[in-house]
């Protein structure tokens, strides 16, 4: 049952970074995220289901389409309850830059399968399978990276962690470069980049510092879906973020560390990614005459299966392309 809706879901997430990719390099980052969000709603309507955006672009009142508490989906009867949580463009900076690694993403779930996390910062620690288990988010960042380096049975000089470049990461970066571990510094995109750590062959084995929690909840449901790990705490700006948390009914407790089963509880877990730009896990939307290719991860975290998949898109039926290998 999962696997076929898992295949729905990637239509949406498709359909988002089609839209979305037309707006590469415009320097309109509002434009590209909009134009995802409008072909991830209108994609989702298409979907049997009665769907629930519980992660989305904000509070009612501030974002027009996939607003948290939306209804979406065909809702017909019979259909099955979903939530549902969207990140219709992760990295809207890169797709108006055109840089790498930019990808449309959703993950749905029974009810209630994914935490409802207010729009503020999440502390993370984020590893893939053979590392999953053998790391601490309480522990220093140095104690974690040797760790990593141990369970994958490697010279800590071998290990790459991908840390966001921000101010707020200055000591962090500090220290991980004292252990002589190779790191990749990014502009945006923390969830593509902790889901590349559970892919084997994309030459990154962790992602350490603090990003958008709404993120942390779509991570966690990948990272479950691969057997990786994520462990995580809040950190509030402020006492109206700590508020905005406890009004979602989740933790204000920044010191209790939460975990993939706290972030992503759900057993019907499913999740898709399709790539806008072409990154370390997937290759951007490639456009030609009549059609686009796209490509996508897609999971069943109970029928445990991860494809990836490569579509071709025609757009006009009198005039198909040619589909290559
Ligand atoms: P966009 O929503 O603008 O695409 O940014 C995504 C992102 O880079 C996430 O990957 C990350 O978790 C978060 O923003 C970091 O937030 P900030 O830019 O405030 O440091």
């Amino acid at each position: 049952m999962e696997s076929l809706f898992a295949l729905e879901m990637v239509r949406v997430t498709e359909a988002a970074a089609i839209a979305s990719a037309r707006l590469m390099g415009r320097g309109d980052r509002m434009g590209a995220d909009h134009a995802a969000v409008e072909a991830m709603r209108a994609a989702m309507d298409a979907v049997e289901m009665h769907g629930t955006i519980v992660i989305g672009e904000g509070e009612r009142d501030e974002a027009p389409m996939l607003w948290i508490g939306e209804p979406v989906g065909a809702r017909g009867e019979g259909h099955q309850e979903v939530d549902i949580a969207v990140d219709p463009l992760e990295g809207t900076n890169l797709v108006a830059h055109g840089q790498p690694n930019a990808v449309t993403v959703l993950a749905a779930s029974e009810r209630g399968g994914l935490l409802h996390a207010p729009d503020t910062y999440l502390e993370k620690l984020c590893v893939g399978p053979v590392a999953a288990g053998h790391v601490d988010i309480t522990a220093t960042p140095t104690e974690n990276v040797r760790a990593i380096a141990s369970a994958l049975r490697r010279d800590v000089r071998d290990i790459t962690v991908i840390i966001l470049e921000r101010p707020r990461h200055e000591a962090l970066i500090d220290e991980v470069r004292a252990t002589g571990a190779r790191i990749k510094l990014i502009s945006d995109g923390d969830m593509a980049a902790a889901i590349s750590c559970a892919v084997s062959g994309t030459g990154v084995h962790a992602v350490m510092g603090i990003g958008g929690a709404p993120e942390g909840v779509i991570t966690a449901a990948a990272l479950k879906c691969l057997g990786g790990e994520i462990q995580a705490r809040f950190r509030f700006r402020n006492d109206e973020e700590r508020a905005r948390a406890e009004k979602m009914g989740t933790t204000a407790d920044e010191t209790r560390v939460l975990r993939t089963d706290d972030l992503a509880p759900g057993e019907r877990l499913v999740f898709a990614a399709s790539g806008v730009t072409s990154g370390d896990l997937l290759h951007g939307v490639r456009f030609f005459g009549g059609g686009a290719r796209t490509h996508s991860l897609v999971m069943d975290y109970r029928g445990q299966q991860v494809r990836f998949v490569d579509t071709v898109h025609m757009f006009d039926r009198s005039k198909p392309p040619a589909v290559r290998l």
